[in-house]
């Protein structure tokens, strides 16, 4: 069963528009680019563009939001990370070698706001290679809820109007990061769905990623799979009872790869994806920076596991987009 207040619900696998071998995104049956759009009049998905979502499991949502908000959040960005002292923190966050694993700062991250590392920031000596603005792979998970610059951008209504035509019955905001993708250092992200980390049961799970910089293929955009989401959930992150976290694999089958479309973004623009989306970003070596900020729904009508790595205090109950 799927959440669902319309008939489907936010992970719905609606089958492809009827009309899919007339359709110029779709080349023998494949989705040959992602679906974009220019962002609909208050967030209200047309019913065209949510057929669009269901088949690839991603759409691009362009000028979703103004350059100027993009810059406020920034600037806020930058005003915490100015009051961040990295050497009380040797975190790094990688999903190639796992490195959080058994990390307590990145455990208890999810109802606070920390700052993680890119693997490359520190020399042989330990020291930073670069200033620290430029040396941090992300902050998260709680900004949405604890920053009112934050909360601001990451509550409108016409995120709560989208997430009510992706089918949420009860959205809940379970978590905000803000990536940076520094210059030279902005490490590969592996292609992964993000539904192993934000497990619900029936799944749930939706991305809002924020293009606040320009998305380029040089410096590192996302790519996805398009109707790869059709398939299994191939990964189950959790806690183990002793607290540290491990991964189970649920299905060893492989990921064709070689679909992989870019998902380029100008600032402001919006990608919304299906917590089942395969996805991954390549290494940043270009010379500029591609700042996003992402936001993970889940529905409060599904189960959501104690086991799952993001628990938060009872101090700060969930809340949706209004
Ligand atoms: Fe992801």
């Amino acid at each position: 069963m799927l959440p669902s207040c319309q008939g489907h619900g936010p992970v719905g696998r609606g089958a492809a528009p009827d009309n899919e071998e007339k359709d110029m995104t779709h080349v023998a049956g494949r989705i040959a680019e992602l679906p974009q759009f220019a962002a609909p009049a208050g967030g209200r998905l047309t019913d065209e563009m949510r057929a669009a979502f269901d088949a690839a499991g991603v759409i691009i949502l362009r000028d979703f939001c103004s350059v100027r908000k993009c810059a406020e959040l920034k600037a806020r960005a930058e005003e915490l990370v100015e009051a961040f002292d990295p050497t009380e923190v040797r975190s790094v966050f990688s999903t190639t070698t796992q490195n959080q694993l058994d990390d307590r700062y990145f455990i208890d991250s999810g109802d606070k706001i920390r700052f993680f590392l890119e693997d490359d920031a520190f020399d042989e000596r330990g020291e930073l290679r670069q200033p620290k603005h430029l040396s941090l792979n992300k902050m998260g998970h709680a900004m949405h809820d604890l920053d009112p610059v934050f909360d601001r951008f990451s509550r409108t209504p016409e995120l709560a109007a989208l997430a009510r035509r992706l089918g949420f019955c009860k959205p809940a905001i379970i978590q905000s990061m803000y990536i940076f993708k520094p210059p030279r250092i902005g490490g590969e992200v592996v292609s992964h769905q993000d539904s192993t980390y934000i497990y619900t049961e029936p799944e749930s799970c939706v991305g809002f990623w924020f293009a606040l910089e320009d998305a380029t293929l040089e410096n590192g955009c996302m790519q996805f799979i398009p109707g790869a989401h059709k398939g299994p959930l191939k990964a189950r992150n959790y806690r183990r009872p002793d607290g540290t976290l491990t991964t189970d694999i649920l299905d060893a089958g492989e990921w064709p790869e070689e679909q992989r479309l870019p998902a380029e973004a100008k600032a402001g623009t919006l990608v919304v994806f299906n917590g089942r989306a395969p996805h991954m970003s390549a290494a940043n070596r270009s010379s500029v920076s591609r700042h996003a900020y992402t936001l993970h729904a889940i529905d409060r009508t599904s189960h959501y596991p104690a086991e799952n790595w993001l628990q938060r205090s009872p101090d700060l109950p969930l809340r949706g987009f209004e």
